[in-house]
This record gives C-alpha cells, structure tokens and sequence, in this order.
C-alpha cells in the first residue's frame, strides 16, 4: 500500500489548502486501493473522476485566493495547474474510450505530481498569503 497519509511537511500553512490536500490523498489512495483490489472498469472510472473532481475544485480555489491577493508568481503556478488539469482529463478520456487500462505508472504519475507540487510550488505561496492575514 502507498504511503499516502498527510505529514507535517505538506503543510502549506493555510487550512482550508491543507484540507483540501489531504481529500486529494484520500482520493489518490482510493485509486491505488481499486487498483490492488482489481476492481473493474466503472469503479476504476469512479475514483479517477473522483480525483479529477477534488483537483479542479482545489486548483480553483488556491487561483482565486492567489489572484484575489495579487500573489507575484500568480501565472507560473496556475500554468503549473493547467498542466496537471490537462493531463488528469486526458487520462480520464483515454480511459473511457479504452485506450489503456489505468496502470501502477498513471498512478505514480499523479501521486508524484500532485506531492511534489504541495512540496515545491504550494509552499511557495505559505509566507505571502501568511503576511495577507491568510493561515
Ligand atoms: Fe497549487
Ligand atoms: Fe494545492
């Protein structure tokens, strides 16, 4: 099983991020628990959607709060989104139309980039909103 719990060095200093971080996780690790358990297509198509739902929820609402902030790297972080958004719809498509089945890869590669974007470009983010009276 993943190591997918939420740790101290995931926090971005803002609840609700925060929050909504550890529903990505959840959502991740529902994916790797359909995975492992074989479960067929439709619950397979469930928890990708699932993720895809939080993500575009969460990424949403980090744009406004940065935005409404006027946070400087602003266009670099919501590009660094599009991407991701970009890519997890892809798969998602891909998937319906049975282009491939989802692999331990595919799920790598969102358990990596959504990590490694909390990690890295998230906390970028934590002393700005911080001196804006926002934790
Ligand atoms: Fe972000
Ligand atoms: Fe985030």
């Amino acid at each position: 099983m993943q190591n997918l719990g939420w740790i101290e060095e995931y926090d971005v200093g803002v609840q609700k991020f925060n929050e909504q971080h550890m529903q990505l996780l959840t959502a991740l690790k529902d994916i790797y628990k359909a995975m492992e358990d074989k479960q067929d297509k439709k619950a397979l198509q469930n928890v990708l959607n699932n993720l895809l739902k939080y993500c575009r929820e969460h990424l949403a609402e980090e744009e406004a709060c940065l935005l409404e902030n006027g946070y400087p790297d602003f266009l670099e972080h919501k590009k660094q989104h599009n991407f991701f958004i970009n890519k997890m719809l892809q798969f998602c498509e891909d998937f319906k139309d049975e282009k491939f089945t989802l692999h331990f890869d595919i799920a790598m590669f969102l358990k990596n980039w959504i990590i490694q974007h909390i990690m890295v470009v998230d906390k970028k983010y934590t002393s700005f909103l911080n001196s804006k009276g926002i934790h």
